[in-house]
């Protein structure tokens, strides 16, 4: 009996070990047998059992992923293709025995096939050889997008293409070009030559963060753009690997660009120049029936340069400050009975519905266009979350799910400081790995409005092509799994055959791949003595993953404040992370919350006193965040102490709503005797600053607990982002000396 059951386990750890594949994303079936299928140096096709431009893509992808010749063999061809009738949209299925078979239902689905085709080549002794084995896919999401900002920052046509390379090879179909905004505008536009001319460059851009104060700007022209000619060749380009380009024009807001070029189809009429600062910006364009018009020229041009089904007209983020003093505005409103400037939204937008309907094509809008109620024929990109899109694929629009939280790739991918800038927030490779655009629990009528999902990236702090691919890769070849395949292995198996069969293609494509995801994660633990960091990281043996970790003890200082470094993988530049340890006399003590931290931004007390500081742009995990503005907190030093400094550090960042407080009140207590028997105060001290994110506390004398009372605004002042509402109050460490 146990030999049978050891018999039966072993069978199982076989099969499920030879079900899993190099392709990614996964396919839904995979079965390997026995042995292999030898192809060495060329492989033979019969080109007229594909049409020309499949060939043409064969011939490129054997190139480029092997330099593997593909020759043409009319009578005995290696490789054969069967197309299929009746099957889902888009299936294959390839199968390795005597010869390789491709059947399929699409032109796109042979495209598909022949990418999967590729990675299942390995090198032998001889050349190349796949495994025998059989393969059926489909895709389960119709909507499969990559999103690029070229306005923020401009890209080659040469970088387009190879962004749209690379998408293919991981069976993405939708391009969502971003090619308007307030920093510039990067399509040509015949009728409004100003458009390129003053619209595509700007003066100067601001350098490092946008949140960081004093700004400070490279005063530069820096712009570009592409003409029609330069579209219509990318778009051929996008076309003969699958994949369908998404223009964006964006209104009524992110108009600068626009505006600067032609002032008159603001609301003030007054000339500014194109953006040099990221942000969102009051002055978009007005709803006069002018404004629309312009815009209606540019469709007409933009339209024909486009054969997919989507326009793309933005929609979000656009203040209503300007229309709400705008007489022409206010008329409008009047005349077509709108109760406030989102339903002027609305009916703005309904009229470039109606325009682009008329031509043939839909328009999709951010969730913004939501408000003030959804246009007929309007398909939504749920941004802000999933929300948007359910209300939209409830009314029965169709909906891309785009959600900040799974697909922001301009967000951090890795939590260490040595990730290069970015927006701020954090969105791991696993986490985009369990991206799912359909919420759970939605039925089937509803979901069925939900086309698939999209990852955008944004280019504030992308100024070069290498850092696009660094930032979309692998997070996209995560992204193609949760969008295409219906039965995802497990995050370790995704990782493993990610590290060992494409991490190696990606090299030599030279694609600037981010390795965060590889990077180990350090935990900070308690002690008796102070703190010790736990680096815990995972690596690739015999196709699995293994653990292992190392400890770096501190012992809390009884000097003065001394700060010590640790480098964990110095050798490699991918991998390595530093961390600063600022020692102090309250390392690793214990803190009691007496006010409750809220739960989105509490990663433990212990963050309070690791150490360890925050980074600017915050990312959320190394501060403690309250949504209070009083805020009690106890630290307890285990032993009475001799203390002179205190010092806490805070978050100032008003565009994410977060306020350095304006008063700190210390009060200590200890021990009435050395047994730790009975209580009696210490000194206190009050500090009055208002919004200062560093308070550096003089104390006199001994003590044992601390308490700290910090206060903030009761309200965020008039004129500030989310004015009215309590602010938010972000502490990363309180150093005690
Ligand atoms: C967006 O991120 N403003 C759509
Ligand atoms: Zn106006």
């Amino acid at each position: 009996m146990k030999n049978c059951l050891s018999f039966l386990l072993s069978c199982l750890v076989y099969t499920s070990q030879a079900q899993v594949s190099s392709i990614l994303p996964s396919p839904v079936t995979y079965v390997q047998s026995e042995g292999s299928f030898q192809i060495n140096q060329a492989l033979t096709v019969n080109p007229s059992e594909i049409n020309s431009s499949l060939f043409t893509q064969l011939k490129e992808l054997g190139t480029i992923y092997h330099q593997l010749r593909i020759e043409p063999n009319v009578q005995n061809a290696m490789l054969q293709f069967k197309k299929l009738e009746n099957v889902k949209q888009d299936s294959y299925s390839i199968n390795v025995a005597e010869r390789i078979t491709i059947s399929y239902s699409s032109d796109a689905s042979c495209y598909y096939a022949m990418t999967s085709l590729m990675q299942l080549m390995k090198r032998n002794e001889n050349g190349l050889y796949t495994p025998k084995c059989f393969v059926k896919d489909f895709p389960n999401f119709q909507w499969r997008g990559l999103h690029l900002d070229v306005a923020r920052h401009f890209f080659t046509v040469e970088e387009i293409k190879r962004f749209i390379d690379l998408m293919s090879y991981y069976k993405f179909n939708t391009f969502h070009w971003h090619l308007t905004d307030d920093q510039g505008w990067r399509i040509e536009i015949k009728k409004y030559p100003k458009l390129t001319e003053m619209g595509a460059w700007r003066d100067s851009t601001v350098d490092n963060h946008y949140t960081t104060v004093p700004r400070t700007y490279t005063k530069a022209r820096y712009g570009g753009f592409y003409t029609q000619e330069q579209i219509k060749d990318v778009v051929a380009y996008a076309e003969a690997k699958y994949v369908t380009i998404v223009p964006e024009i964006e209104m009524p807001g992110h108009a600068r660009a626009a505006l600067a070029a032609y002032p008159e189809y603001s609301c003030t009429g007054k000339a500014q120049g194109v953006e040099g600062l990221w942000g969102i910006f009051d002055d978009i364009f007005c709803s006069k029936p002018a404004s629309i018009q312009f815009l209606k020229d540019i469709l007409d041009e933009v339209i024909p340069l486009f054969p997919g089904q989507y326009i793309h007209i933005g929609g979000d983020e656009a203040p209503k400050t300007r229309w709400h003093s705008c007489p022409k505005c206010q008329d409008i409103m009047k005349e077509n009975h709108l109760k406030d400037e989102h339903e002027l939204q609305s009916y703005f937008i309904r009229q470039m519905d109606a325009y682009v309907t008329a031509k043939g094509k839909k328009i999709i809008g951010w969730d913004e266009i939501l408000e003030g109620g959804l246009s007929p024929n309007a398909a939504v990109m749920s941004w802000r979350g999933f929300d948007g899109g359910l209300e939209a694929a409830k009314q029965g629009h169709y909906v891309v799910m785009t959600p900040g939280s799974h697909c922001y790739f301009d967000h951090y991918q890795g939590k260490g400081k040595d990730e290069p800038l970015a927006i701020g927030g954090y969105t791991s490779l696993e986490k985009v790995f369990t991206f799912n655009p359909i919420p759970p629990d939605l039925g089937p009528e509803v979901s069925s409005y939900i086309l698939g999902g999209q990852a955008n990236i944004w280019t504030e702090y992308i100024p070069a092509f290498s850092k696009v691919e660094y930032m979309a890769y692998p997070r996209a070849i995560a992204l193609s799994e949760a969008l295409w395949c219906a039965n995802k292995p497990t995050y370790d198996v995704f990782l493993s055959v990610l590290v060992q069969d494409h991490f190696p293609q990606l090299d030599q494509w030279k694609v600037n791949y981010s390795k965060s995801a590889l990077k180990a994660s350090v935990k900070t633990i308690r002690t008796n003595t102070g703190i010790e960091l736990k680096s815990t990281e995972q690596s690739i043996e015999n196709g699995k993953i293994k653990e292992t970790s190392i400890s770096f003890p501190f012992t809390r200082s009884k000097k003065k404040t001394k700060t010590e470094t640790v480098t964990i993988h110095p050798e490699d530049e991918s991998i390595r992370q530093t961390i600063q340890i600022t020692n102090h006399l309250a390392l690793g003590a214990n803190v009691r919350f007496v006010t409750e931290p809220s739960p989105k931004y509490n990663g433990g007390d212990i963050v309070l006193v690791d150490g360890q500081f925050g980074a600017r742009p915050w990312k959320g995990h190394e501060w403690i965040g309250f949504d209070t503005n009083v805020i009690v907190l106890e630290i307890d030093l285990g032993k009475v102490m001799k203390i002179h400094e205190i010092k806490v550090s805070f978050l100032q960042d008003e565009n994410s709503w977060i306020h350095a407080p304006n008063q700190i009140v210390i009060e200590s207590i200890l021990p009435k005797r050395s047994d730790g028997i009975g209580m009696k105060e210490g000194p206190s001290i009050d500090g009055y600053a208002p919004n200062s994110e560093i308070w550096n506390l003089p104390y006199k004398g001994k003590t044992r607990t601390i308490r700290i009372t910090i206060s903030g605004e009761p309200e965020i002042p008039n004129g500030l982002p989310s004015e009215g509402n309590i602010p938010w109050i972000f502490i990363d460490e309180i150093q005690i000396n």
